[in-house]
């Protein structure tokens, strides 16, 4: 399943700075701006306790490490070789754990029968073409076994755009799918699509997913508002009060939609046959 084609070019030290100009709003207390986020995941863990669970794109097992003790089994899909050799050593002594070194698409042609009850995709659909955002939303509703869900995290924008971590302004759709599908030089750093709401919406449904939950996260705290509101060149108040980061929770067609349709395709098919 090795897969040496992807590159991630990301700076996790530098993202701690970044990450630090932001909050949640839940009045936790624990200021984790993403604590919106983790606390959908864990409830989602919970509810599928004892079940299969895939993280894709697990970095160095951030993710994996907040499921972990809700699962029988998880499998992580990590495609850069160092980050994957990373998360791998992180649970080498945990025989419930799997870290494999490749992607969705890759994954599924090995394993054509494995189905997950909770998938993950944390902050990876950003970084990644049109085309290959697609492609993993698609391979997560087949991954995904009946009644399973999939918790999707990314950016959050009052309008959808495409950018680079060195330029936040807005940049040309075909000019950055090529650029993010050519992981060999990333001079202008990661890739960063920026995700409206409607536009996360519509690539969750264009997958055949079925969006349950919605919620943005990670707010500009207010100290930032001026400084990050400069850096994506809007006013202030579009960044006030729009967070950073937003996740869905979402499930494939139900069993009973399913058998529905395979019912509907049979009578639809005998009547064509019929009428022929
Ligand atoms: C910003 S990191 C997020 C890591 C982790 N999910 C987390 O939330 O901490 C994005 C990760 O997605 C991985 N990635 C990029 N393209 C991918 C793909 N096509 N399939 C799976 N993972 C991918 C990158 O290598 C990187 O480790």
């Amino acid at each position: 399943l090795d897969d040496q084609s992807y590159t991630y070019h990301g700076d996790d030290a530098g993202l701690a700075a970044w990450v630090a100009m932001f909050t949640s709003r839940s009045g936790d207390g624990g200021g984790d701006h993403e604590q919106a986020f983790l606390s959908a995941l864990e409830f989602a863990a919970a509810c599928k306790a004892d079940g299969a669970f895939l993280d894709v794109g697990s970095g160095v097992g951030r993710i994996v490490g907040k499921v972990r003790s809700y699962a029988r089994h998880v499998t992580g899909l990590e495609p850069d070789e160092r980050r994957h050799a990373a998360c791998q050593a992180g649970y080498a002594n945990d025989p419930g754990v799997e870290i494999l070194n490749t992607t969705t698409d890759r994954y599924r042609k090995a394993c054509p029968r494995r189905r997950f009850d909770l998938i993950t995709v944390s902050m990876v659909i950003q970084h990644v073409s049109a085309a290959t955002c697609e492609q993993i939303l698609r391979d997560v509703r087949h991954l995904l076994a009946p009644n399973g869900v999939a918790v999707i995290s990314t950016t959050h924008f009052f309008e959808e755009r495409f950018t680079y971590e060195a330029d936040l302004s807005p940049h040309d759709f075909g000019e950055f799918n090529r650029y993010a599908e050519d992981t060999s030089v990333h001079d202008r750093g990661l890739p960063v699509r920026m995700f409206s709401k409607d536009a996360l919406h519509r690539e969750v449904e264009k997958a055949g997913l079925e969006a349950v939950v919605w919620e943005q996260f990670s707010y500009v705290r207010p100290e930032n508002v001026g400084r990050i509101a400069a850096l994506y060149n809007v006013a202030e108040d579009q960044v006030r009060d729009c967070a950073l980061s937003q996740y869905v929770v979402a499930r494939g067609p139900s069993r009973r939609s399913g058998a529905l349709r395979r019912l509907a395709d049979r009578f639809l098919i005998r009547g064509r046959a019929a009428g022929a």
